[in-house]
């Protein structure tokens, strides 16, 4: 396993060492070793050379099997022009670099931390849904855009092959769900949506066993906090994903337990969480979304998916013994710091395999 480790800026080096903690123990049970190859990205990358994404990182990225990425970002860099920006000039970069053109965030529910919910637990107990989201499309990426002193604009573009294409991506994992898409878009208003719904159709008639409904973005959000048991998969654009996928993590409770995957001519897993510059460096943070980004990559990249769901276990263990991190509310008692929460979840880990 040739793996780029990419941690970024603000908890991205805390989260992402407890996550290499847990991939010792997986390397030594299963006699799998990796190659780790660790690079700069973001807003410490900016600030050693001057981009947030440097050739040498490129070239890491593209030597490997897989990239491992915390996260990047943070008010330090919040004024740079938008180019040197940590998430324009380093992770939108990234994901355009390795074509990454589908970001999976599943949602999970834990029962030891339904308390959690904003909403009632009569509600989310059915919760079972994952977010396909386009990522190297629509308006993040459409040109033109621009500010200058008068305006600021982007321009949201979908073409045949790239909607197709996540389209696909969406049916082939309900076809191993419940079945069931739903693709969202602003279909009412936006050129882009019309034809992105239009495309969505027509892919559908070759996945029979999948039923397809189209939602409006607005009724979606909506319908996250009415229904949540209603999805299953959650096909949609770009900044629509951006959007559900933070809301549909809050149903849960916490960010800080949301993993993704982004698959593209190297795929790439990565916290749907933010870097979190507020409590970045206290050793206070969840690594448990960086864990579980690591358990993607070992069950999508590496087909290792015994070892996935061991490490997925182990984390289920560890919340239903009552172990937090500070984000999750519990007994104050079994409030634990970064490092300590990666710690019992090697423990577990090493105890269940
Ligand atoms: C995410 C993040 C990023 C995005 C930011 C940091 C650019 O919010 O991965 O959801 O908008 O895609
Ligand atoms: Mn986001």
């Amino acid at each position: 396993m040739k793996i780029a480790i990419l941690e970024g800026d603000g908890i991205g080096p805390e989260v992402m060492r407890e996550a290499l903690k847990v991939l010792d123990i997986v390397e030594k049970k299963t006699k799998v070793e990796s190659e780790k190859n660790f690079g700069y990205i973001g807003g410490e990358a900016y600030d050693r050379f001057g981009t947030p994404f440097p050739e040498e990182t490129k070239k890491i990225c593209r030597n490997a099997d897989a990239v491992l990425l915390g996260c990047v970002g943070g008010p330090k860099w919040d004024a740079l022009p938008p180019e040197s920006k940590p998430e324009i000039g380093g992770l939108l970069a990234l994901r355009k670099f390795l074509n990454l053109y589908a970001n999976l965030r599943p949602i999970k529910i834990y029962d030891s931390l339904k308390s959690l919910s904003p909403l009632k637990e009569s509600k989310i107990s059915n919760i079972d849904l994952i977010t396909v989201r386009e990522l190297s499309y629509g308006i993040y990426y459409g040109k033109p855009k621009g500010i200058d002193n008068e305006k600021g604009f982007d321009t949201m573009i979908y073409d045949k092959e790239t909607v197709e294409r996540i389209a696909r991506v969406a049916f082939e994992i309900a076809k191993n769900r419940r079945k069931m898409v739903t693709s969202v878009d602003k279909a009412n208003v936006l050129r882009s949506s019309m034809y992105w719904r239009s495309i969505v159709t027509k892919i559908s008639k070759d996945y029979p066993d999948v039923l397809l409904n189209h939602m409006y973005v607005d009724n979606a959000a909506m319908q996250l906090i009415i229904n949540p048991s209603q999805f299953d998969v959650i096909l949609t654009t770009n900044m629509f994903g951006d959007i559900l996928s933070d809301e549909s993590a809050a149903l849960v409770g916490s960010l800080g337990m949301l993993p993704s995957a982004s698959l593209g001519n190297t795929n790439l897993y990565e916290p749907a969480g933010g870097s979190a510059p507020d409590i970045a460096g206290k050793n206070i943070a969840n690594p448990i979304a960086q864990i579980l980004s690591l358990a993607m990559m070992l069950e999508l990249s590496f087909d290792m998916i015994d070892a996935a769901r061991k490490i997925e276990s182990a984390v289920e263990f560890v919340i239903k013994e009552g172990y937090r991190t500070r984000d999750l509310p519990g007994n104050p008692s079994k409030i634990l710091s970064t490092s300590q929460m990666g710690d019992v979840i090697c423990k577990k880990l090493e105890d269940i395999w």
